[in-house]
């Protein structure tokens, strides 16, 4: 039996439950990283395609929410702290995401909130930090909302905090559950939806158990076309039809692959999605190239290795410059000695996150 829940079930309906006079919440949330990508969305922040992505461990947002009672009813009041420090110019993106889900939540316009958050990773490293921190919000404000309501389900806990993280950033959908999260509707998973992510429902291959992901850092600037200017351009773009068709397609295989581990073929989805997605960047109308010549070097190398040693080692790419190195456990000690070998060259001051698969975000306990 499988239940897809409505935009209506994650409206908050009991008026008259009490809410607590103060307290504070910490979740520890990771980043993910997809094999088939989400890119172009439509009102309300819902994806033109399906996507699937390994949830990771090392790459994390730690956040604590305070919440005190208030008298200011109407506005949601909030301070915001990054790594120690009052920070001003996160404001407008968080007041976003709370309008954005005070629908679904109105008991967060009876609070003054002071929001504490830092990553585990350099935040000017090119490591998009939305996914991971627009799901730990989103899973502080459901701690909230179950301790004011206990009777909610872990599912359905899960899947109203999927659906709100959506709300602040599309692929913060996908970083509550582990290893793998599917969001968008799809044919092969009945209980899938555009409106939040479900966690992969079938046991893996275990090729696919303790994958490795190692983030080469190429480029640690600020992108010059943000991730939402991005997806704004499949709107009018020539290929934005194939494109989505095509995920549908890959997301099936994937399926497949993630079952028979089948790495070579796993190797040839994952690498296309990549391309593509940076294909669809240079074919927009304007059109950009987030790539830097790095990114390319360590593509080539990696094709290089792999035509002398066989290996199942493989490369991803997100909305940056920065490539993540993707290989099994198997393979880990090799693979370890050809990235330090011959790609920390390309990366900026030979920076690199070792990070791999992980089960999900975690409540802290405050002490
Ligand atoms: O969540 P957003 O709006 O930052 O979009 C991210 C899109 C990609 O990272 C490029 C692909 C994906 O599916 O995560």
């Amino acid at each position: 039996m499988y239940k897809i829940l409505t935009e209506q079930d994650f409206i908050f309906k009991n008026t008259n439950a009490n809410t607590p006079e103060k307290g504070n919440i910490t979740w520890k949330t990771p980043s993910n990283i997809a094999l088939v990508k989400y890119w172009g969305k439509r009102e309300p922040q819902l994806p033109e395609n399906p996507s699937i992505s390994f949830t990771l461990d090392a790459c994390f947002t730690l956040t604590t929410l305070e919440f005190d009672k208030s008298d200011n009813d109407e506005s949601i009041d909030f301070d915001i702290f990054f790594e120690g420090e009052k920070k001003e110019t996160f404001k407008p993106k968080i007041a976003t995401f709370f309008k954005r889900i005070q629908k679904y939540v109105p008991f967060i316009t009876a609070y003054k909130f002071t929001i504490n958050s830092r990553n585990s990773f350099p935040h000017s490293s090119g490591i998009a930090s939305s996914a991971s921190g627009m799901s730990a919000l989103a899973l502080c404000v459901m701690s909230l909302e179950k301790q004011i309501n206990p009777t909610i389900t872990g599912d359905y806990f899960n899947k109203k905090a999927s659906f709100l993280a959506r709300l602040g950033s599309g692929s913060a959908s996908r970083s509550i559950e582990g290893e793998l999260v599917v969001w968008g509707k799809h044919d092969d998973f009945n209980e899938s939806s555009d409106l939040y992510g479900i966690k992969y429902p079938t046991e893996i291959h275990k090729n696919f158990k303790n994958y490795h992901d190692t983030i080469l850092l190429v480029d640690k600037g600020e992108k010059q076309v943000s991730s939402t200017v991005g997806h704004n351009l499949m709107h009018q773009h020539p290929f934005a039809k194939q494109r989505f068709a095509q995920a549908h397609e890959n997301l099936s295989k994937l399926n497949t692959i993630l079952q028979n581990g089948n790495l070579k073929e796993f190797i040839t989805i994952v690498e296309s999605e990549a391309l593509t997605l940076h294909a669809m960047m240079l074919t927009s109308n304007p059109y950009f190239i987030l790539m830097k010549p790095n990114t390319l070097e360590i593509i080539n190398k990696i094709w290089d290795f792999r035509a002398t040693t066989n290996s199942s080692v493989c490369f991803t790419l997100d909305a940056g410059a920065n490539v993540h190195i993707l290989f099994p456990e198997k393979e880990a000690e090799i693979i370890n000695k050809f990235i330090v070998n011959e790609l920390l060259q390309f990366c900026q001051n030979g920076q690199y996150i070792c990070d791999g698969v992980g089960f999900g975000a975690k409540q802290i306990k405050n002490i």
